[in-house]
């Protein structure tokens, strides 16, 4: 199977989640857009979808899913998103699209998070993938110096800024052995508007693809 046969795999086993009469929070990426793509076969059963991005948003609303306004939905019961890096304790990275601020936003309101990738995603040690992180423009070189002091190499990610209008610095060269602590170290920096670690609010359910089918870890 080729990766993208095992995102899709992976975002049509997460349909079976989504409950009749549901609002759902739904994420950004490649393997999100299978399981968008799979929710417009059954979108009948939803009454609407809040999504982690304006691509997201346009996506569902090309294919007849109502977005809407977190402010107006309350706590929502779903969130099914991807990840770039995920280890069997189900901390994440994400933000590899950018959208990380809005991801962890949606998580945060989500009673389930249920995480769909292929099994290339799963690491034992998170820090491969350059940890995304969101910062407010004027405290790009700030925050970079910090990240430098926490052992991290921070680049700009060049020519984009997030829905939010901000920067992102990707951190190279971290070898995360506490998630949970380093997330909260870069989300006290100021400056810092998100950080792409999902552990202090992990995935409930890692749902992973391979040759062999789809496995779920909890
Ligand atoms: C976007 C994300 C995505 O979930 C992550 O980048 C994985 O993307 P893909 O499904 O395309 O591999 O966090 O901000």
């Amino acid at each position: 199977m080729t990766a993208d046969e095992k995102k899709k795999a992976v975002a049509l086993a997460a349909l079976e989640y989504v409950e009749s009469g549901w609002v759902i929070g739904v994420g950004t990426g490649s393997t999100a857009n299978h399981f968008i793509d799979g929710l417009a076969k059954i979108k009948g059963k939803l009454d609407g979808a809040v999504a982690s991005s304006n691509a997201t948003a346009d996506r569902l609303k090309k294919v007849g899913i109502p977005v809407l306004d977190l402010n107006s939905t309350g706590d929502l019961p779903l969130y099914v998103d991807g990840a770039d890096e995920a280890t069997k304790h189900l901390h994440l990275i994400k933000g590899g699209g950018g959208a990380l601020t809005r991801e962890k936003i949606v998580a945060a309101a989500s009673a389930k998070f249920v995480c769909i990738a292929d099994d290339s995603k799963l690491v034992d040690v998170l820090g491969r993938f350059p940890l995304p992180v969101e910062v407010i423009p004027m405290a790009r070189s700030l925050v970079a110096r910090r990240i430098v002091e926490l052992g991290g190499q921070p680049v700009l990610r060049e020519n984009f800024k997030t829905d939010n209008g901000n920067i992102i610095l990707d951190v190279h060269n971290l070898k995360i052995m506490n998630p949970v602590e380093l997330e909260e170290k870069l989300d006290h920096l100021a400056g810092v508007v998100t950080n792409g670690l999902f552990a202090r609010r992990p995935a409930d359910v890692l749902l992973l693809a391979s040759d062999q089918g789809v496995r779920k870890l909890t």
